[in-house]
């Protein structure tokens, strides 16, 4: 099948490598001459797990291309998929300007019966606005050919985003029209093969389903957060708490670990625009507002335990992070954690010596070269001569160091640990202090 991809983000390069795996011909459009570019020479833009062996392979094949031309993406695709970005608006609400952009191309070149397909993330009633932005450019070209829009919501996740759509946990459809959901069906019958993971439905009902998943998830790390500071402040270990409620299988294991903060590109941007949604209807989304809230309030907690254990005394001190990235397996550091950090300790007056295994172009892309930030090539030479480890990220290689040689290089005997990596014995058996969340101090060196 042909199938038109706007947007060669993390969810339209994925989506088109895939697509393209299983033998359709795959045409991705982007308005960012360089990024096309990059990818025409071969050259992947981000990093995700196994995302380059695929593009390769399949545009060897001839079945992956790339073009910023959208008159030829129009002409080429039965299917026209919309993956844009849907960053917040200055209120919060999502910001539709790309998707409607594509909507209009799309209707600027239209010739025949297509399939708009919503895979951005979009707030209910975004398939009307496309329709209507569509139609609207046909007429003014007197054209008034026949399409279908469909909300096809994206669910996978960074770090792992071949696998979730390889083997996905479910292929939401919102369309009111039959014949258009078995065409998707067709689709992505590959992808289906075990079981139908169809769910046909609603547009509407779709287009809330991506918001209420991501919501969800949201309130389950915010919630085991809002627990790690009671727990800590009662002389609980969140840790033990966590294990304790995940074994009821209402509440389950996945998804509960207390930390520093959820951050990447989705998470606080969609519940900041479902808000906004209830909010446009007159609802107080009392719950999505303390999800939020309790986010942002964590993001600083480690911030705030350095400071409590340096009496605010920062200036001139150098801190080793470790972990840049707001998740592991991925560049992105889209509202991760880290730069929350990372900017309060600079505007403190102390410096940072960084490691992360794949964010390092994106943090310099950021930040441009200054003289308080070091990026090291390994984890432990970020160590050098800090005044303690800070772990911000839980990278794979972060999980098991030897805290003897994090005391040999740290200049003072001292972890802060945003995500709970680690056991306190073993870190204290080190002489190293170790500060984590939802657990008390554990201190191998008393303070006289
Ligand atoms: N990243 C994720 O994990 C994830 C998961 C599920 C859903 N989503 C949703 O998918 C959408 C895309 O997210 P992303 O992370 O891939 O974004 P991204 O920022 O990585 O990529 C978006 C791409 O769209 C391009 N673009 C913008 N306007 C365009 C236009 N008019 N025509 C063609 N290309 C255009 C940009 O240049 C960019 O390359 C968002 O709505 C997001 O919420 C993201």
């Amino acid at each position: 099948m042909k199938v038109t991809i706007f947007g060669s983000g993390y969810v339209g390069l994925v989506t088109g490598a895939c697509l393209a795996e299983v033998g359709n011909e795959v045409l991705c459009i982007d308005i960012d001459p360089a990024k096309i570019d990059r990818l025409n020479r071969g050259e992947i833009p981000i990093f995700e797990p196994g995302l380059e062996e695929l593009v390769h392979k399949n545009r060897s094949a001839g079945r992956l291309r790339f073009s910023t031309d959208p008159a030829l993406g129009v002409r080429h695709g039965l299917f026209q998929f919309i993956a844009v970005g849907t960053p917040p608006d200055e209120d919060g609400s999502a910001d539709l300007s790309h998707v409607l952009a594509v909507a209009r191309s799309i209707g600027e070149h239209i010739g025949e019966y297509r399939i708009v397909i919503d895979k951005s993330t979009v707030p209910v009633g975004t398939a009307d606005r496309v329709a209507e932005t569509l139609l609207a450019a046909q007429r003014e070209r007197g054209q008034s050919v026949e399409f279908d829009v469909v909300s096809n919501p994206e669910f996978l996740k960074e770090g792992a985003a071949i696998d979730d759509f390889m083997r996905p946990d479910r292929i939401v459809v919102g369309t009111d029209n039959p014949r258009t959901a078995e065409l998707l069906r067709a689709l992505y019958a590959p992808f289906n093969r075990n079981r139908d993971r169809l769910m046909v439905m609603d547009i509407r009902s779709a287009e809330l389903t991506k918001y209420a998943a991501n919501a969800m998830l949201a309130t389950k790390i915010s919630f085991m957060n809002e627990l790690s500071n009671i727990a800590e402040a009662v002389g609980a270990d969140v840790e033990k708490v966590r294990v304790g409620i995940g074994s009821d299988p209402r509440i389950g294991y996945q998804f509960i670990y207390p930390g520093c903060g959820y951050g990447g590109s989705c998470f606080p941007k969609d519940v900041r625009a479902l808000e906004q949604t209830a909010l446009g209807i007159g609802y107080s989304p009392q719950l999505l507002r303390a999800v939020e809230d309790i986010n942002n309030r964590q993001k600083d907690v480690v911030f705030g335990k350095i400071l409590d254990h340096f009496q605010g005394q920062l200036e001139g001190r150098t801190f080793a992070v470790w972990g840049l990235a707001f998740k592991p397996n991925t560049d992105d550091m889209r509202e991760a954690s880290s730069r929350r950090l990372i900017e309060a300790l600079w505007q403190a007056g102390a410096r940072v010596r960084a490691f992360d295994p794949e964010a390092h172009l994106e943090a310099q892309r950021l930040y441009g070269n200054r003289a308080d930030l070091i990026l090291t090539d390994d984890a432990l030479s970020a160590l050098e001569g800090a005044d303690a480890l800070v772990v911000m990220t839980e990278w794979a290689e972060f999980r098991s160091p030897d805290f003897a040689v994090i005391r040999a290089l740290l200049r003072q005997p001292l972890v802060f640990d945003g995500r709970n990596l680690f056991d306190p014995k073993l870190v204290n058996a080190a002489g190293l202090d170790y500060y984590s969340i939802g657990r008390r101090p554990a201190l191998a060196n008393p303070k006289p």
